[in-house]
């Protein structure tokens, strides 16, 4: 049966298949009582009604949901689409955004605008340079590494054809929950370990006025741990980073980190970026401090922009 959908209700209109066999029912119960007539008119339709959902349910493009705003990339392949589709959507709260200074996600204030140049600068060098991964760090704590992290993602998620991944790899902190504000969330430890699979643990913006799409995938960790260092030294780290990266094919992934000075998580995690955004805290960071912090890093990770954060000037950056 094809049941088209009428524009005025949500109740499907009768292709000619389904109203013959309606036709034809009424026929066959010609002569019977009225109420008769209407019990099995009823039934009836409501077999069609049932047809036409479960018709619907199986024949739904993968991503439309609320949130499915935003067009799929042409050059998405299938089984990425398809799991991309898996991810859950987490609810957008647009005031609750706001006052985690989520700036990007409402635009109404001028520092947002920062984030759209540095947007725009990360993917042009990603790209020139055919990387992916950058580590958001700063040199010691509370320069606003989760304040970054969390804005340049909401802002890329505006790039329709640009898919991104943000993760909380600030394992004894797990700073990005309270600027989404989710109270719980499962522990990134686990599916670095490999005990969980990818769609435990990521998940995608819900529908929302803010036109942010959903091409961002977020994995946010829910329990802080003091082995970081140690478990970013292992193999299976490695392996569930690649494997996420072959499954979501995103171009940007944004690792939110620790301090690069404070413990060795930084310098554990080296193998697993190529490149660095650093966070400088206006009235926080040293030029010392970002010396050492670059030198720990080492040279064969560029450090491809400075974002001066918490400074009167608005946030700057440098390549
Ligand atoms: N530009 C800013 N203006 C005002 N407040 C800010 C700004 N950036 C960050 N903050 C605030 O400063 C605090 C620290 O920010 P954030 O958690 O992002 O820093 P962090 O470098 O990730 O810290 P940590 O080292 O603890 O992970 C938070 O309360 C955050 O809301
Ligand atoms: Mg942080």
């Amino acid at each position: 049966m094809n049941a088209e959908t009428s524009s005025r209700s949500a109740r499907p209109r009768l292709d000619g298949d389904a109203k013959a066999r309606l036709m034809e029912e009424i026929a066959r119960i010609e002569g019977a009582a009225t109420t008769e007539i209407e019990a099995r008119t009823a039934k009836l339709m409501a077999q069609i009604d049932a047809e036409h959902s479960a018709r619907a349910a199986t024949s739904r493009p993968l991503l439309e949901t609320p949130a499915a705003r935003v067009q799929i990339p042409h050059n998405m392949p299938p089984e990425v689409y398809s799991r991309w589709s898996r991810l859950p959507h987490l609810p957008v709260n647009a005031a609750s955004l706001d006052r985690q200074l989520v700036i990007t996600a409402s635009r109404t204030d001028p520092a947002h605008s920062a984030f759209d140049v540095l947007r725009t600068r990360l993917v042009q060098a990603l790209a020139d340079k055919g990387w992916t991964r950058v580590a958001i760090t700063s040199p010691t704590a509370g320069c606003g590494k989760s304040f970054t992290a969390i804005n340049l993602a909401i802002t890329l998620s505006r790039y329709d054809d640009c898919r991104t991944v943000l993760m909380d790899m600030d394992m004894r902190k797990h700073g990005l929950m309270r600027y989404l504000g989710v109270k719980d969330a499962p522990a990134i430890g686990d599916y670095l370990r490999g005990l969980s699979p990818l769609e435990n643990h990521f998940c995608r913006l819900g529908a929302n006025a803010l036109q942010l799409g959903d091409n961002l995938a977020i994995a946010l960790n829910g329990r802080a741990e003091s082995y970081a260092a140690e478990l970013f030294h292992q193999a299976k780290t490695g392996d569930v980073l690649d494997e996420m990266e072959e499954a979501l094919e995103p171009e940007v992934i944004l690792f939110d980190l620790p301090p690069a000075l404070a413990q060795d998580d930084v310098i554990a995690f080296r193998p697993h970026f190529d490149c660095v955004l650093m966070v400088v805290g206006g009235g926080i960071t040293t030029a010392e401090e970002v010396r050492e912090a670059t030198r720990r890093i080492g040279e064969d990770k560029p450090i491809l922009g400075v974002v001066l954060n918490k400074a009167e000037i608005e946030g700057q950056y440098a390549y």
